[in-house]
This record gives C-alpha cells, structure tokens and sequence, in this order.
C-alpha cells in the first residue's frame, strides 16, 4: 500500500504568527483524519522553525518551499538545504510552475536543488506539470516526460525511493479549473510508467499528488483514483478545516 499524503504549500502567504495560527489549527483537528493519513505543511521560510516547533508531537510534517542550488557562500538572498534541514525540516518542494515560470528555474537548477536536497537529508517534492498551451496542442504527456526524465532519472535508486512527484497542471493552478478525476488519473498512471521505465517496481511505492485547485468538493474524486495518492493543496490549505477535511476525502 502506497503512503497517502496531504500537503499544503502555502506560497507566499501568512505571516509568522498567521502561520502559527494555521497550523495550531490543522493540529486540533488532525484527530478527525485516519492515521493513515500523512499531513505536510509548506510555510514561508520566515517562519520554518516556528512551525516545526509547533510541529512536535502532532505527526505532521514540515516542508520548505524551495531550497538554493549551491551548498553555501556568496548568493545573496538564498537559503541552503542545510539550513532549512538544521530547523528539523523533512520535506522541500521543487520545481513548482511558479518557480519554474517566474524565477527562470530550469532541468539544470533543478539537477543542482536535488542534490543540495538529498546531499542534507531533505525529501523532495518534486513537482511537474503542463501548461494550457502544451495541453491544448497535445504535448502534455511529452512535457510531463521530459520533466522527469531530465531530473529524476538522474537520481540514484536509494534518492528514489525518497522522492515525492506532485502532477500539477499550470492552467489548474488557483484558478479554480481542475483536472477532471479521469485527466488525473490518465497522467498519473503515465508518470509512474515512465518512472517504472528506468526504476523498476519501485515506481510502484511513489507517491504521486495531484495538485491545482483541489479542495474539499473535489478531493473524494480525485483521491479514488489509483494512482493519485493524495493532493498538494494550495489556496485550499490556508483554511485549516478545508485542508482537513481534504485529508478525509480518501476512500475508506
Ligand atoms: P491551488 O490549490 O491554489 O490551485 O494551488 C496548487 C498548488 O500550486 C500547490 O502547490
């Protein structure tokens, strides 16, 4: 049985004490949720250490949103892998459209943020995703190949069985559009045949989200699916009794 995991990126949102707020939030009603559920949060890195201290003892688990692709040194403005490992944290998001669209990241970068990842201990979330335009003109599924191929292929088998991959489609992204349960599903089962392509049967333990506009209404479909095994929520995670009741749309 693959692991079921509900993550929320929280993006540019929440200041410190709004984030504690949140997540002292989604830690009351975690006890609605089966334990089978695994919880993920994703603050801003201004408040990480904040987080995890409030993380203690409640199972949920903390995740950066980027990580920089050097080890450390002269690179103004940027945190390291290191650092954001030190904090206690288990889990870093890369290779989000956002990043990807608005901040230039590239295979390359994304090479380079892996390794910082793995070489501190941190668990990737790796996201891909195509946007309206590639969909439209049916390349989505060669997108979606290369995406992987480029950066995950480039992993060792021990990195693999580490990594978390999140499907989200750009044009699905906060705008209230999802993918239907069928699109979903059909990409879904697509990524795990191209990892199984270089990793074998452990592709058959990855877990892979869905994300882009998931919520509550949406979720038990999505999550009945086979190959989607949880979400990455954005807008839909800054609601703590929407995030939960996300983690309850799993099918018994
Ligand atoms: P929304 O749920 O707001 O569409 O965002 C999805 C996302 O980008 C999560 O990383």
């Amino acid at each position: 049985m693959r692991k079921k995991i509900v993550a929320g990126n929280w993006k540019m949102n929440t200041t410190p004490a709004e984030g504690v707020e949140l997540f002292k939030g989604v830690a009351a009603l975690k006890g609605e949720v089966c334990p089978c559920v695994n919880f993920i949060v994703a603050p801003p890195f201004t408040h990480l250490s904040q987080i995890v201290e409030a993380a203690k003892g409640t199972s949920i688990a903390v995740a950066a949103q980027n990580c920089a692709a050097e080890a450390k040194g002269a690179y103004t403005g940027e945190v390291s892998a290191k650092m954001i490992a030190s904090l206690g944290v288990e889990y870093v998001i890369l290779g989000h459209s956002e990043r990807r669209e608005y901040y230039g990241e590239t295979s390359a970068t994304l090479n380079k943020k892996m390794e910082q990842a793995y070489a501190n201990g941190l668990a990737p979330i790796y996201c891909v995703g195509e946007k309206l335009e590639d969909r439209e003109a049916g390349k989505h599924f060669d997108i979606v190949r290369a995406q992987i191929e480029e950066v995950v292929f480039n992993l060792t088998a021990e990195q693999f069985a580490k990594l978390v991959v999140a499907y989200e489609p750009v044009w699905a992204i906060g705008t209230g559009k999802t993918a239907t349960s069928d699109q979903a599903q059909e990409m879904h089962a697509f990524i795990r045949k191209v990892l199984a392509e270089k990793f074998g049967a452990a592709a058959a333990e990855t877990v892979i989200l869905y994300g882009g506009s998931a919520k509550p209404g949406n979720a038990p479909e999505l999550f009945a699916k086979e190959d989607v095994d949880g979400g990455l929520i954005g807008g839909a995670a800054l609601v703590a009794a929407d995030f939960i009741a996300i983690g309850k749309s799993f099918p018994k």
